[in-house]
């Protein structure tokens, strides 16, 4: 099939790069010249595990092309996925403007049928928006279907997660839409493709016996099973943290809680882990989004707003551990270890880190920080506010505490020893419970953690 794909931020460009790995032709379009410039040549403009080897080898084998035109794009291609970003205004409302504007470009190209499906997170009824927005400025006598394909990937794991869902849904007005849609995802329904980790390469292989659930819904429900699976999972991680600090205040560990809650197969043990809270560029945009909707529909979704509520207090809670910790934060020097919201990403969008550092930088702490791949968007955030430096072991060195915002499998690995010996004295405030409160006193340090 022929794809195009219209945004190539970390939505658009895994989908284009993994839809041409499972063979179809995709032309991925951007408005950023110097974008789509550097994706031509191999240069990928995310930091994202696997991907950059599957753009080269799919650009190479002439499946994935890069354009700033839309009207070559929708010229030769069928479904026209939209995957530009839809940013939080100041009200928490998601801004639609680039949606709109893309459609009425697509709609101006368009001289034959086209199925214009939304991959970006948008609130309910945009899509019947997208559709009166096509109908306005394409030509008349022009057929076309407007549906929803939203996207569940994660940073960090976003090869594997596209081509290996739990689902995958679709909002749909007709057949026609439902069957292209079908078409696109065909392999990953069979399970035909799958990727591997630590090779990062995708596996062709025979279609498997069990088939990745294919959800046929009306667009409404497509659009509101995004915002109403991200919200969930943002109030399970706001539930355990708010556990977190009951725990703190009784005496129990956290973790152990987690566990034993997990356990029952109505809970799952996934996204259970209490630290600083969830951050990135979805949960905070999608938790307001939805919450600002629900109020224009019409429904006050409290829950929601306790929801963002516990997780700023927990950037809150935090920083008053971090002095507990040390008495007086005023001049005294912090190695903070990890600034991307989450690991094996440069993602620094909602960071937990930004709040924390700025809190510490206005006490008049010094901050010393490293992260594996995040050091140069960091830079965006703190410019020459704080120290850069060069791995975990001259972060530590003549630093009064570590903080560990990120948890980096490099850190789990650090040789703690070393670590203590580097430091001014033995503090280590863990924002993300990586290690066991009993190996830490053993090996002198003071160690402070999230509900345990
Ligand atoms: C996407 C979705 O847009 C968002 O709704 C979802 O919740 C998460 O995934 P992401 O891929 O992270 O967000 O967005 P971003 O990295 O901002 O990329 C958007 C891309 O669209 C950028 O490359 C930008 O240059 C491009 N763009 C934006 C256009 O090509 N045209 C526009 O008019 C606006
Ligand atoms: C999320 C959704 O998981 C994905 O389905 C959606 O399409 C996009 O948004 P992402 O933002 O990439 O993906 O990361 P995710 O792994 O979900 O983590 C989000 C935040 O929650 C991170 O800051 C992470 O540290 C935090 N988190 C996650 C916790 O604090 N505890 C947990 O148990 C899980």
């Amino acid at each position: 099939m022929k794809i195009a794909v219209i945004g190539t931020g970390y939505v658009g460009l895994v989908s284009g790069v993994c839809f041409a790995e499972c063979g179809h032709d995709v032309i991925c379009v951007d408005n950023n010249q110097r974008k789509i410039d550097n994706l031509k040549s191999g240069k990928i403009p995310i930091f994202e595990p696997g991907l950059d080897q599957l753009v080269i080898k799919n650009s190479n084998e002439k499946r994935l092309h890069f354009t700033t035109q839309i009207p070559e794009a929708v010229r030769i291609c069928d479904v026209i996925f939209i995957a530009v970003g839809t940013p939080p205004l100041p009200t928490g409302e998601a801004d639609l403007s680039y949606i709109e504007n893309v459609a009425r470009q697509v709609a101006q190209a368009m001289t034959e049928y086209k199925v214009i499906v939304e991959k970006s997170t948008v609130p309910v009824k945009t899509g019947e928006w997208v559709k009166r927005t096509i109908r306005f400025n394409c030509k008349s006598g022009v057929e076309f279907d407007v549906a929803s394909n939203p996207e569940f990937l994660r940073e960090g794991s976003a090869i594997g997660d596209f081509l290996k869902p739990d689902r995958i849904v679709v909002g749909v007005e007709s057949e026609r839409a439902a069957d292209l849609l079908r078409g696109c995802y065909q392999p990953i329904i069979e399970q035909s493709v799958s990727f591997d980790l630590d090779k990062q390469e995708v596996i062709h292989q025979p279609a498997q016996g069990n088939r990745v659930p294919f959800l046929v819904t009306n667009v409404s429900s497509s659009e509101l099973i995004k915002h109403a699976s991200n919200s969930f999972l943002a109030l399970k991680i706001s539930y355990i943290n708010a556990v977190a600090n009951f725990c703190e205040l009784a005496g129990a560990d956290v973790e152990q809680v987690a566990r034993g809650m997990g356990l029952d197969s109505r809970i799952g043990s996934k996204f259970l882990d209490a630290g600083v809270g969830y951050g990135g560029s979805c949960f905070p945009k999608d938790v307001s989004a939805f919450l600002e909707i629900s109020r224009e529909l019409g429904y006050e979704f409290d829950l929601l707003e306790e929801v963002i509520r516990i997780n700023k207090l927990q950037r809150e809670l935090f920083v008053r551990k971090v002095k507990k910790a040390m008495w007086i934060v005023k001049d005294k020097t912090f190695a903070v270890l990890g600034l991307s919201f989450k690991p094996n990403t440069d993602d620094m969008r909602e960071a937990p880190s930004i709040d924390v550092i700025n809190a510490l930088l206005e006490e008049g702490a010094s901050i010393r920080a490293y992260d594996p791949v995040a050091m140069e968007v960091a830079k965006e955030s703190f410019g020459d506010r704080i120290t850069y430096c060069s791995d975990p072991y001259d972060t530590a060195k003549n630093s009064d505490a570590v903080i560990l915002m990120t948890e980096w499998d490099e850190f789990i690995q650090l040789d703690m020893k070393r670590i203590h010996s580097l430091l001014n004295y033995p503090i280590f405030i863990d924002g993300r419970n990586c290690f066991e409160p009993a190996d830490m006193a053993r090996l002198g340090f003071d160690y402070y953690c999230i509900g345990r």
